[in-house]
């Protein structure tokens, strides 16, 4: 998703090293195109921008000689516009006395662009931040001051974002925020604004964390936030973050993904104690305890982790709850919610549009929402009534991994507490993790010659793995942009298994209750010439029948489904480094999807 980044600085100096730092520190939330722009203390302008990885358009562009005493950063990922340099942020206004960038979605941009030529504007491009940039152009050109003018730019755009801009003969940038994330940073002598806080912690760690609604007025040696609606001042005191950055750097491992995948030991440690110490949870399960219907709501991975949840919440609780993606929530369920129902929504950025639009509906028909939750301070957290946060620190990589153990986990665990199950059998976890991570890097090694030059796959699993199953295979979709489709294993039979032909990879995720259910499913694979690689714990039957074992440490359920996802989160990754690809940083997509 895109990322805006500002800074303003006392004197005139070389600002292409820090400009090119923050893009980099964003970059993690996915885009196509980088520009930066700096305004000199003489007030010239100097915007470069194209599409590409941040390293490249640098080092095209030569981003490191820009200098000034105010720059903007603006990584974009398309969602109005075709990916292009004259899309690129920032833009320009029309005699390009001003220069901004935004973040999120302005939906109204069509009509928008309409008005401004009409009212004889300079429109250049078709992305909607330029109509940020114009909106505030239109108000100037009434007659009103910046502030005013920015503040009434507002009026004008309909949607979700935060957006930032500076004037050639100001010393300021303005920024606002309505729906997108936006934090200050206090320098000495000079200040920054960012769509997050990773961007900004190589420069400073005391911030200000920017609210809905509100503007901030940006110079080298103050900071004032306002009210967007009535423009009065907001005193708000800066926090320290103690939290580092070492999180954001890779440690040692080529990747992200791989660094996330190996940390699950230690985030499923951190959450157990947590969850064991906090008063979330048991306020939490005080909801949960009297609800009337339970919905577990999300998108993507959080959705696999939510119907893990489901089958634990049935399984160890004793309680009926209905998993649902958070668009299809809407027209199946929505109609019927009232007061009295739950709904827990899920997600590892609590930014997710489509998950934050379920839960603002359903509140409205009175349900009660809770959450779960990585990233503290997202919107979804402080729109829940009880959020429990997952504790997984940044998760960089696109593809979720290291969440996802937690989700599952917290689900585990708040089933177990409200089955009134003795939780201390989840304490083994850490360790049990750690082992299956060990023992599968070496197998995943084996399986990749057979499978690297596949272009489908199917992966397959059973009460509470199939949830383990959709989530292998969107990992393997998600990173190698071939397909694999997740699927009850019991439902191969009644199509797909039509397709099987010689060497056909078919991947079982079994759980050890469910040995004698899957066999027959594996064997009808086996025969028809199919390659079957099976993720279980150590079972002579299955031994027997599978093309390939990957034998997981013996733990019984409810830890044996948990561990499975783990041989497939590092196939999936094995195979897109084997492939060329990025794992970290997949095409098209997003770390955080705040767009419909
Ligand atoms: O931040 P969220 O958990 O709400 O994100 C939901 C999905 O977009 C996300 O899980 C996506 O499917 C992952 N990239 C998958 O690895």
């Amino acid at each position: 998703m895109c990322g805006i980044f500002g800074i303003v600085t006392g004197r005139e100096e070389n600002l292409g090293g820090i400009l090119v730092e923050a893009c980099r520190r964003l970059s993690y939330r996915g885009y196509d195109s980088v520009g930066c722009a700096a305004i000199s203390a003489g007030g010239e302008v100097d915007l470069r921008k194209d599409v590409g990885k941040v390293e490249d358009v640098s080092r095209k562009l030569n981003f490191g000689e820009m200098s000034g005493c105010r720059g903007i950063a603006q990584l974009r990922w398309a969602t109005f516009g075709a990916p292009s340099i004259v899309n690129a942020q920032p833009h320009f206004d029309s005699d390009k006395e001003m220069v901004g960038a935004h973040n999120g979605n302005v939906v109204n941009n069509v009509a928008l662009r309409d008005l401004f030529k009409k009212e004889g504007l300079t429109v250049r491009s078709t992305n909607d931040g330029e109509s940020c940039v114009h909106a505030v152009e239109l108000f100037l050109r009434k007659g009103f001051s910046t502030e005013e003018a920015v503040r009434k730019a507002n009026d004008l755009l309909e949607g979700d974002y935060a957006f930032v801009i500076g004037r050639r003969d100001e010393k300021t940038l303005y920024a606002v925020k309505k729906g997108s994330g936006l934090v200050v940073g206090l320098g000495e002598n000079s200040n920054y604004l960012s769509s997050d806080l990773p961007s900004l912690l190589f420069l400073t760690k005391r911030i200000i964390r920017v609210e809905d609604g509100e503007m901030v007025i940006m110079g080298a040696e103050t900071v004032t936030i306002k009210r967007i609606d009535d423009g009065s001042e907001v005193k708000r005191e800066p926090e320290e973050i103690t939290q580092e950055m070492g999180a954001a750097q890779k440690g040692g491992y080529p990747h992200f993904m791989l660094k996330e995948i190996c940390e699950q030991p230690v985030v499923a440690r951190d959450l157990l104690h947590l969850l064991n110490a906090s008063p979330h949870a048991k306020m939490f399960l005080s909801k949960l305890q009297n609800a009337r219907n339970i919905y577990f709501i999300a998108c993507g991975t959080s959705y696999h982790a939510a119907l893990f949840g489901a089958t634990a919440f049935a399984r160890y609780a004793g309680r009926t709850v209905i998993p649902v993606l958070a668009p299809q929530f809407i027209p199946q369920y929505l109609p019927t919610v009232a007061s009295g129902d739950v709904g827990v929504f899920v997600s590892q950025s609590g930014e997710t549009r489509d998950v934050l639009k379920a839960m603002m509906m359903a509140k409205e028909k009175g349900i009660a929402a809770l959450s779960i939750v990585n990233v503290l301070g997202s919107t979804m957290m402080k729109e829940s009534e009880v959020y429990i946060p997952i504790a997984c620190g940044y998760e960089i990589s696109v593809p979720a991994t290291k969440t996802f153990m937690n989700q599952a986990l917290a689900f585990l665990y708040l089933a177990l507490k409200l089955g009134g199950k003795d939780t201390s059998v989840l304490d083994p976890l850490p360790g049990l993790i750690s082992e299956t991570i060990k023992m599968s890097r070496e197998k995943v090694a084996d399986v990749i010659p057979h499978l690297k030059d596949q272009e489908e796959y199917y992966c397959l699993g059973y009460g509470s793995t199939y949830s383990m199953a959709l989530e292998g295979a969107l990992k393997i979709k998600e990173v190698t942009y071939s397909h694999c489709e997740g699927m009850l294993s019991t439902e191969f039979k009644h199509g797909p298994l039509s397709s099987v032909r010689k060497n056909y990879p078919v991947v079982f995720v079994v759980s050890p209750d469910d040995i004698p259910v899957s066999l027959s499913g594996i064997n009808e694979v086996a025969c028809r010439g199919g390659y079957t690689i099976v993720i279980s714990e150590k079972d002579e039957s299955l031994r027997a029948n599978a093309g390939k074992t990957f034998f997981l440490p013996k733990s019984g359920e409810p830890l044996a489904s948990l561990l499975s996802v783990i041989p497939l989160q590092l196939m999936a990754y094995r195979l897109s480094v084997e492939r060329g690809f990025d794992p970290d940083f997949p095409r098209n997509l997003s770390k955080t999807l705040t767009v419909d």
